[in-house]
């Protein structure tokens, strides 16, 4: 940082992690801290953003001020909140507001510490926040090759009977990382508990489909939720 500074120029500290849930934003977080040997503080921004303006910048304040002296790597996670919360009475200008102080923030600091915001809904987002990101970084859900890979790793020091991994993955399209990992885990755990030794293609083909079942309930419940931003 040093040396960069020393030529006028400042290193990439600000991204904006982009994607459905559980795609990795919030593991990329952690592995960055990790790398880098700095501790990882996540802040999720619909715990911050409270009825009243005052005290979510105030909170805001604080954490851009520990930014400041604490070096470490923070995460602004859920950050859609700022769209979507239900505490701002679903009142546009106060959104505009919260958004409005979180940038002056990030225009503010110049500190060492490394600032993420991680985010489901880019819709919400405008070009103005854009801006202020060094970069930005998109998640999708696996692909067929992806799928695959993340069944037989999270398998992988297991006994496995009769498995089509062709055709487990198909079966796993449309859902994320994060559920393909814990349909397998969920299978693991029936295996252990059952006393079964080993995994079989109907096992695992039941969780995803408890997966798929689960992630339909809850996108029906957040729709219902939802507030149009504008
Ligand atoms: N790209 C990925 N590769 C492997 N595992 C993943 C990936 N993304 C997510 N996972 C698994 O899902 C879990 C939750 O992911 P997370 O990073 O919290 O998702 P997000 O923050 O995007 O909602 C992780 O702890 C990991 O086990
Ligand atoms: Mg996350």
């Amino acid at each position: 940082i040093t040396k960069l500074r020393s030529h006028g120029l400042s290193p990439r500290r600000k991204f904006l992690l982009l994607g459905p849930p559980g795609t990795g934003k919030t593991m990329t977080a952690s592995a960055l801290a990790g790398e880098l040997g700095l501790p990882l503080l996540v802040a999720r921004m619909d715990g911050i953003i409270t009825k009243y303006m005052g005290e979510t910048s105030a909170k805001l304040r604080m954490i851009f001020e520990a930014l400041k002296h604490n070096r470490g790597v923070y995460l602004f996670d859920e950050f859609d909140s700022i769209g979507t919360t239900r505490a701002s009475g679903n009142d546009v200008g106060e959104m505009r507001r919260i958004l409005n102080s979180f940038l002056q923030f990030m225009d503010e600091d110049n500190s060492e510490s490394l600032i993420l915001s991680a985010t489901n809904h880019p819709g919400i987002l405008d070009h103005a926040l854009f801006r202020r990101f060094d970069d930005v970084i998109e998640y999708a859900l696996p692909d067929k090759e992806s799928r695959i890979r993340l069944l037989q790793n999270r398998l992988a020091s297991y006994k496995k009977i009769e498995i089509n991994w062709e055709k487990l993955a198909d079966a796993a399209s449309n859902i994320s990382h994060a559920d393909i990992t814990r349909a397998c885990d969920d299978a693991i755990k029936d295996m252990i508990i059952h006393d079964r030794n080993g995994i079989t293609q109907k096992d695992i083909l039941q969780m995803i489909r408890e997966r798929k079942i689960l992630d339909k309930k809850h996108y029906n419940q957040n729709k219902q939720g939802l507030t149009s931003p504008k």
